[in-house]
């Protein structure tokens, strides 16, 4: 893995033999003999610009020697002297070669020393010492003056300087860099490192040359050298520390893969997600993009790069959608600079969403031409992931249940309606559902087409006089609505078709005749049959065609609510003799006609009666042809104490206390009220004529004791007590007398439809109306109404005293009644 090193070929070998280790101890060493000096040669070495050390021993083997003179050669060439016999600065003498660079010192151990060492300062030198009584002795020391390179230099392979940084490289190319150093004396030794380790040495070999080169060679640069640092050395002496650079090795480095990350969630159409897809080794750090089926996705990805740059992960935020289903996400992840080396993972997306439904009726069917008993078909079609769990139909917005009996067959794909009929048309609908939600089909209309019915069951009745014009309208169901409609009459002559310019299509599937008979032979029996997509009306419309006569009498004629002063009464009507008919109600007490009302229909409300009376009603219709006969009923209303017990005895429900006290109030007043009755009779000379008194009863009687203009409450019915009742009975009878006729009259709705007796004898409350106003019914239902609430009144009336005196007191006055209870 490491590279190969290689001597440089332009090498010159001008070695310098390295004279490492200093010599010069020896000189140090005490001479053992005279004759050994000149053979004693030390050795010393110095680094140029720094300083040398010459020792010399000046110490004399005699103890009472002294010593006299010190001179030093450089080859053989006197340099310097130290002249013990001279005091002061004189005693030292220097040539001026050494340019004052050079000092002896004496001190042991003495020696000379010369600072800023020079190159040619590299002799031979020679230290004589004299002594007063020893022989001189020679001293010879070699002085070693050592240049230090320069500092190297790294070029690269297109000879370019490198600093600091090397590359960037191309993962898996290959690398030269040359460390080139230059000068030094002796030649230096070069290193490469890698971190602790010598990768690469040249020896210095002394060819002359001043540059010395050492390559480093990378033939495969492998993610290893991924910023590796080397350092190129360069050393010729152990004095200084060698001379060294740095270089870092830039690689780019091909992403190596990309993935996309899990997700926990599946993703779901229409919501918000996050994907997250991570790219390992590229640098600088890979660039990650996002692909849909090849077409690159706008949505704007965040990315974030690992604290080592090392990896790279992209986070997509994007909203799926329903046609991405099934497509293909791929995350790229490529390098800035390297081209074809971009890498890619892809996942197929599956999307989880609220089922698709689409219904319609099966494919053989026409929707236009299904007829009633035709077995139908719907298809609910539904397309869901996940799959859906269960369908539901709907027909007209109501669930539809599985009914086999029913002909209604509900499956999760299919809705099969046996033999529909007419009620199964309307909207159907299918709703799937899934963990994502519902999904429900537009619905679907299903047409049952079927032929014309008529609306009408009966055969009505028409009645036409001669030469008048009439109106005869059949209408009819169906599905398509009818176009055609073809009338026929059958009449003593046989059955002839009605020319088609005599009706008239007015409205959805309605036929209007306009018909007119000239003579007898015009009349007969009407028939109308429609015709629509499904065929001919099957049982026409039929209709009698009379000549117009006088109203039939009434019939079955009935009091409902028969109360102490109203009565509601219904009749049947029978034929109109075909022409507008009112129909009318005398009421009769026994010669005295109390009401004459008409009305539209054959329904009264009789009001303000009176109680306890003996009516005689007299009903018939009425037209421009005539009355019919007459038909007579006899009612009687009923008495208050008749009506007290029927209250006392159907309601029971919501009577507190009172009700007990009320009760017992009731019977002491009518005991008190019998005895007074019983005085008044005898006082009184004429009792009210028109009244018979069939029930000899306090109420019927107080009926009797009637007041129009004086206050109906009395401030002492708020006492309820049998005693006031007394005393409330007497202070009436007083006031009103003589009292006024008890009042009669029909009183029907107050805006229309009632009339009065001209004879009537009391006016309280009666409004004059014209006969013959018909009442609508809707007046008539009104009336129906305040009938109802007069006989709530008088029902809690008997629950207390005071409200019976009350409404006893003034039974046709409704306003004041009413304001008082
Ligand atoms: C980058 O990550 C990959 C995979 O974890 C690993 O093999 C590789 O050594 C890493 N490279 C660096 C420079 O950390
Ligand atoms: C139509 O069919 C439904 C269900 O079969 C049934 O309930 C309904 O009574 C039918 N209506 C008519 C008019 O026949
Ligand atoms: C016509 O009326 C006669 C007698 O009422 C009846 O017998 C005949 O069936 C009717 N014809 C049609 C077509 O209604
Ligand atoms: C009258 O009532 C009787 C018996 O309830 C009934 O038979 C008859 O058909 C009714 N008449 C009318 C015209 O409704
Ligand atoms: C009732 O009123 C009608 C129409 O106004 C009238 O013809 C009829 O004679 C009246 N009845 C009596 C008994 O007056
Ligand atoms: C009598 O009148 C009351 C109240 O208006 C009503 O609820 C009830 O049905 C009526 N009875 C008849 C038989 O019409």
């Amino acid at each position: 893995m490491e590279g190969s090193f290689h001597a440089s070929p332009t090498r010159v070998l001008s070695l310098w033999t390295l004279l490492l280790g200093c010599c010069n101890i020896a000189g140090l060493r005490p001479t053992p003999s005279v004759t050994a000096e000149s053979l004693d040669i030390g050795k010393v070495s110095a680094v140029s610009g720094g300083d040398a050390t010459l020792p010399c021993d000046t110490r004399s083997t005699q103890a009472s020697d002294t010593l006299l003179l010190v001179v030093w050669y450089k080859n053989d060439v006197p340099l310097y002297s130290f002249d013990t016999r001279n005091k002061g600065p004189t005693a030292h003498w220097a040539d001026d070669v050494l340019g004052g660079r050079a000092r002896w010192h004496s001190a042991t151990p003495s020696s000379l020393r010369i600072r800023d060492v020079i190159p040619t300062d590299r002799a031979m030198y020679r230290c004589r010492v004299d002594f007063k009584i020893s022989p001189t002795r020679n001293h010879r020391i070699l002085l070693d003056v050592i240049e230090l390179p320069e500092k190297p230099k790294i070029f690269d392979e297109f000879d370019k300087e490198v600093v600091g940084v090397a590359g960037p490289y191309i993962e898996d190319t290959s690398l030269k860099l040359t460390c080139v150093v230059s000068g030094g004396k002796p030649m230096p030794r070069i290193r490469w490192w890698r971190d602790d380790k010598v990768i690469a040495t040249l020896a210095p070999v002394d060819d002359e040359s001043r540059l010395s080169l050492l390559e480093l060679r990378i033939p495969k640069l492998s993610r290893d050298f991924f910023e590796a640092v080397y350092t190129c050395t360069a050393d010729n002496t152990v004095l200084v520390p060698p001379l060294r650079v740095n270089v870092q090795i830039q690689i780019y480095l091909r992403p190596l893969f990309v993935e996309i990350l899990a997700r926990e969630q599946p993703l779901s159409v229409g919501q918000a997600a996050e994907l997250a897809c991570k790219a390992v080794g590229a640098r600088p750090p890979a660039v990650i993009t996002w692909w849909m089926d090849d077409r690159q996705m706008s949505v704007a990805a965040i990315q974030k790069n690992s604290d080592d740059k090392n990896e790279t992960v992209s986070f997509l935020r994007w909203t799926p959608r329903m046609d991405q289903d099934g497509r293909t996400l791929t995350c790229r992840a490529a390098h800035v600079k390297l081209e074809h080396t971009t890498i890619e993972t892809s996942v197929t997306l599956n999307l989880h969403y609220v089922p698709i439904v689409t219904l319609q009726l099966g494919s053989k069917m026409n929707p236009n031409d299904i007829e009633e008993g035709d077995d139908v078909y719907f298809e609910c079609m539904v397309r869901s992931n996940p799959p859906a769990y269960k369908v539901v139909w709907e027909h007209n917005g109501q669930i539809m249940t599985h009914n086999q009996r029913a002909g209604v067959i509900a499956g999760s794909a299919n809705l099969a309606l046996q033999g529909v009929n007419r009620s199964q048309a309307g909207k159907y609908a299918c709703t799937a559902s899934n963990v994502e939600g519902d999904g429900k089909s537009l619905p679907v209309n299903l047409q049952v087409i079927y032929k014309p019915v008529c609306l009408a069951n009966a055969v009505a009745i028409v009645g036409a006089a001669l030469n008048e014009p009439t109106k005869v309208t059949c209408e009819v169901d169906a599905f398509p609505p009818p176009k055609n409609f073809q009338w026929t009459l059958n009449n003593s002559m046989g059955t002839s078709e009605i020319e088609p310019e005599k009706f008239i299509l007015n409205g959805v599937g309605r036929s209007v005749l306009f018909y007119t008979p000239a003579s007898e032979k015009d009349y007969g029996s009407l028939a109308c049959r429609a015709t629509n997509l499904a065929g001919q009306q099957v049982e026409p419309c039929r209709y009698s065609l009379l000549p117009a006569v006088r109203p039939d009498p009434l019939a079955n004629c009935s009091a409902v609510n028969l109360t102490d002063d109203s009565a509601e009464i219904r009749c049947v009507s029978g034929y109109d003799g075909g022409l507008q008919t009112s129909y009318f109600v005398e009421v009769w007490e026994s010669k005295i006609l109390v009401a004459n009302v008409s009305t539209a229909l054959p329904a009264w409300i009789l009001r303000g009666l009176g109680s306890g009376k003996s009516l005689r009603l007299v009903f018939y219709a009425a037209n421009a042809r005539g009355r019919s006969e007459t038909v007579v009923m006899r009612i009687n209303t009923l008495t208050r104490l008749a009506l007290h017990t029927e209250a006392k005895s159907g309601k029971t429900v919501g009577v507190d206390a009172s009700w007990a006290l009320g009760v017992i109030a009731g019977i002491a007043g009518t005991l008190v009220a019998i005895v007074v009755i019983a005085l008044v009779a005898r006082r009184r000379q004429h009792p009210p004529m028109q009244y018979e008194a069939p029930m000899q009863t306090v109420k019927a009687y107080k009926g009797t004791i009637q007041s129009t203009n004086h206050s109906p409450v009395q401030p002492d019915d708020k006492n309820p007590d049998v005693v006031p009742l007394g005393k409330d009975f007497n202070s009436a009878r007083d006031l009103e007398r003589p009292p006024e006729p008890p009042p009669y009259g029909a009183v029907m709705s107050p805006p229309v439809g009632s009339s009065r007796s001209s004879n009537s004898l009391h006016h309280h409350d009666m409004r004059p109306v014209t006969p013959h106003t018909p009442i609508t019914p809707a007046s008539d239902g009104h009336s129906i109404g305040t009938l109802a609430e007069d006989r709530r009144s008088v029902t809690s009336g008997t629950f207390s005293r005071r409200r019976e005196v009350v409404t006893t007191r003034t039974p046709l006055l409704a306003n004041a009644r009413e304001s008082c209870v």
